[in-house]
């Protein structure tokens, strides 16, 4: 989905259909909305937020938000609980990562709205929740460009629904052992996305969600994509288990305590192989 990692063919993408929905349509009930006004755009979904300003997203402050919390803990610190029009959610800010992130922390480039992050994010969320996968629904993106209207650089945040009573893989593992239906979930789960062809791009213990029924979800879809998982190849689902395993060996390094051994990962593997035609 990221303009940095399309590598798939192009015709597999559902994205190409177009999903512009005349607003002007009186009959019809738009399932989103773009606006524009100078340099920012936002899309959103109109049963979800009524008539938000453009910058409601992209603001030094949320003059809409009845209340707003940094989430301290489980990714970069750019992401916070915020409650709009009643509704609770997360709202994150791209930032990057890695060395690049010394030289340039918010700014990315695309001269095409689609293709920015926060979009292409909206819309991935929203194509995911269509398949029924675990998702939280995405509310709203917003791109803002800078140091002009027309620039191709530009800084984004999007705003999804907040799942309610849950707490990530990694917290669960520092209080206590997951059973081994719980780790059978999280496998069923993971095989669930890659059966419809998603890509996570930071598969990761703390962007992995477990409500107390034992429900268990995936989020933070920033650079991940569409891949064919109708090939004999199946590498690109390797690497994402991989990624999540040496994440949950990491973290067992950093904590003192953390439930997780070999025999928790061979369990989840073994449901994972084993829930190949979820
Ligand atoms: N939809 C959600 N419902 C409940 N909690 C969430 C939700 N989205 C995020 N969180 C919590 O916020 C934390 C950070 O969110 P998220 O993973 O989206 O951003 P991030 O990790 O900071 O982003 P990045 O990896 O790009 O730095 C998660 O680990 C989780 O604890
Ligand atoms: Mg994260």
């Amino acid at each position: 989905m990221g303009q940095n990692t399309k590598n798939q063919d192009e015709s597999d993408n559902p994205f190409q259909e177009t999903r512009t929905i005349d607003a002007s349509a009186a009959e019809v009930v738009p399932q989103e909305i773009i606006i524009s006004e100078q340099a920012c755009s936002l899309l959103y979904q109109p049963h979800l937020l009524q008539n938000p300003v453009v910058n409601l997203l992209s603001g030094d402050s949320l003059p809409r938000a009845e209340s707003s919390k940094i989430i301290s803990s489980g990714g970069r610190g750019q992401a916070w609980f915020v409650e709009i029009d009643g509704l609770s959610c997360v709202l994150r800010k791209y930032r990057r990562g890695g060395m690049i992130a010394r030289l340039v922390k918010h700014t990315y480039f695309s001269f095409n709205l689609e293709n920015t992050r926060s979009v292409a994010e909206y819309r991935l969320l929203q194509w995911m929740h269509e398949q029924g996968l675990a998702v939280p629904l995405a509310v709203a993106a917003s791109v803002c460009r800078w140091p002009f209207k027309f620039s191709p650089f530009y800084r984004a945040q999007i705003l999804v629904q907040r799942i309610a009573d849950v707490q990530t893989l990694d917290q669960l593992l520092i209080q206590r052992e997951l059973s081994a239906i719980e780790w059978q979930r999280v496998a069923q789960c993971i095989r669930q996305f890659h059966n419809a062809g998603v890509y996570h791009a930071d598969l990761n213990a703390n962007n992995i969600l477990l409500d107390k029924k034992g429900k268990v979800y995936l989020i933070d879809f920033d650079k991940s994509e569409l891949r064919n998982s109708h090939t004999s190849s199946n590498m690109w689902m390797q690497d994402n288990l991989q990624r999540l395993k040496r994440s949950l060996l990491k973290q067992q390094l950093i904590n003192s305590q953390y439930n997780f051994s070999r025999k928790n990962w061979q369990c989840l593997i073994d449901a994972y192989d084993a829930s190949a035609s979820i």
